[in-house]
């Protein structure tokens, strides 16, 4: 059965997750026993004790999607549908809302099942690419909103642009914001003009906001698709910002009761419901969260900071545009071409495990880095290490060396830093 391709990504950490010593590409947050979530509420362990062990509701034990519906402005507890984490609720709700010839647009790159979904379903995916922008002296990751009518092929202004021959308005924009692998993060304009253009043709808009709650800066954090759009979808999960991936509960919130009755229809023929202790833990999280994801975004602003040191320290080696939010970083090697050469010699020799870009289908001399975990410090001091103790042949004093230097990258391609202006570098 050939139905979806392989997902390369999660091929690629089964090999070695669980084998490599230091994941410097892990996109969750440190995690924490069940022992500590319990501490966070009175009477929960005599809650987890007296737990009766059968079905929940397949939308979510209404105190779960209770806590989870007062995470969004507006919404109540029938606009809340829980899932086994995000991948099942992706899965589920292409399934429900999807058709074949569907015109789907996706962010690109993208974690794979927000495009492959779609693709398998036999939709026209058509890929929304982020590009490396110039603004205000920085450089960030971007999708351009004025990009999307051309994309999809819509006739000129001129023409009726609903009756152009053999246009399919989009059916779906699906984004992921904070993004991975980028961490780009959509000002509030361009989120707006994403909004109005999914509007103009009554589009689902689903945002993947796995990452959201760790923007560099709070102030920046945008609102749910559920509260800024009426056919807006917000996709949520506890593995990120809460580092509470085992858990397994992610979640939809939309106004749009209809869809959500729909992935009901689907749910009945996967999960059915949601694990009973898991829902009982992920209610004390939600009630916590804020207190939890700030904790994490305490430990990736301190990452970070150590990463972005680390690429201006070493442009021969490779250099990045700073994260605006989650816990991953994308990368570039300056010394050579293919990350995945680089990432399968790293982890055999010094136990640290690297993403290759080429697992998003992109250039093959990007990577992810991750940096919500709080043993990243060490991982990267390893990689550091390796680097000195000449691991990757062809660098000079462990990518220390600037452009003049072998290897070395042009020194326009350095990092601007965390709060440096950058040269007038283009896109
Ligand atoms: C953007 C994005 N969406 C969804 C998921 C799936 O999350 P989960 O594994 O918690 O189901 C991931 C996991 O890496 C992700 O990065």
């Amino acid at each position: 059965m050939n139905f979806f391709k392989p997902f390369a990504l999660e091929r690629f950490f089964a090999e070695h997750e669980f084998s490599a010593r230091y994941l410097l590409c892990s996109s969750d947050c440190e995690s924490f026993p069940v022992r500590e979530l319990l501490a966070m509420e009175r009477d929960s362990i005599d809650g987890l004790l007296d737990l009766r062990l059968g079905y929940t509701e397949t939308r979510g034990a209404p105190e779960l999607r209770m806590a989870i519906a007062a995470q969004y402005g507006g919404l109540g507890v029938s606009d809340i549908f829980v899932h086994a984490g995000a991948e099942e609720a992706i899965l589920n709700l292409f399934l429900a809302e999807l058709s074949p010839g569907d015109t789907v647009i996706v962010n690109f790159p993208c974690y794979q099942s927000l495009a492959e979904i779609p693709r398998a379903l036999g939709c026209r995916v058509v890929p929304w690419e982020l590009r490396r922008i110039a603004d205000g002296g920085k450089e960030r990751w971007a999708l351009d909103p004025d990009e999307l009518p051309a994309l999809v092929g819509e006739p000129s202004p001129a023409g009726d642009p609903a009756s152009g021959p053999g246009f399919v308005p989009p059916k779906m924009i699906v984004l992921n914001a904070p993004h991975n692998p980028t961490g780009a993060l959509p000002t509030r304009e361009e989120f707006e003009a994403v909004v109005a253009y999914a509007r103009r043709w009554g589009a689902v808009l689903l945002v993947d906001e796995v990452y959201r709650r760790l923007e560099r800066d709070p102030a920046r954090r945008l609102p749910a698709a559920c509260e800024a759009y009426e056919n807006g979808v917000s996709l949520d999960v506890l593995s990120k910002h809460a580092g509470l991936a085992g858990l397994r509960i992610g979640w939809l919130a939309s106004r749009r009761r209809d869809i959500l009755d729909r992935v009901a229809q689907v749910k009945d023929y996967n999960s059915i419901c949601s694990s009973a202790p898991s829902e009982l833990l992920a209610g004390i999280a939600v009630r916590n969260l804020e207190r939890i994801a700030a904790r994490n975004r305490g430990i990736a602003a301190k990452n970070l900071a150590l990463l972005d040191a680390f690429f201006r320290e070493r442009p021969g080696f490779a250099s990045w545009t700073l994260p605006e939010g989650s816990s991953i970083g994308f990368p570039r090697l300056n010394c050579g071409a293919d990350a995945e050469a680089l990432a399968v010699k790293l982890v055999r020799e010094a136990g640290v495990l690297l993403l290759p870009g080429a697992y998003y289908a992109y250039d093959a001399a990007f990577f992810r880095v991750g940096y919500g975990r709080a043993n990243m410090p060490e991982a990267l001091a390893r990689l550091g290490r390796w680097l000195d103790d000449g691991g990757w042949p062809g660098l000079i004093d462990g990518g220390r060396e600037t452009a003049a230097g072998a290897g070395g990258a042009p020194a326009a391609n350095a990092s601007p830093g965390l709060g440096a202006e950058a040269g007038s570098r283009g896109a």
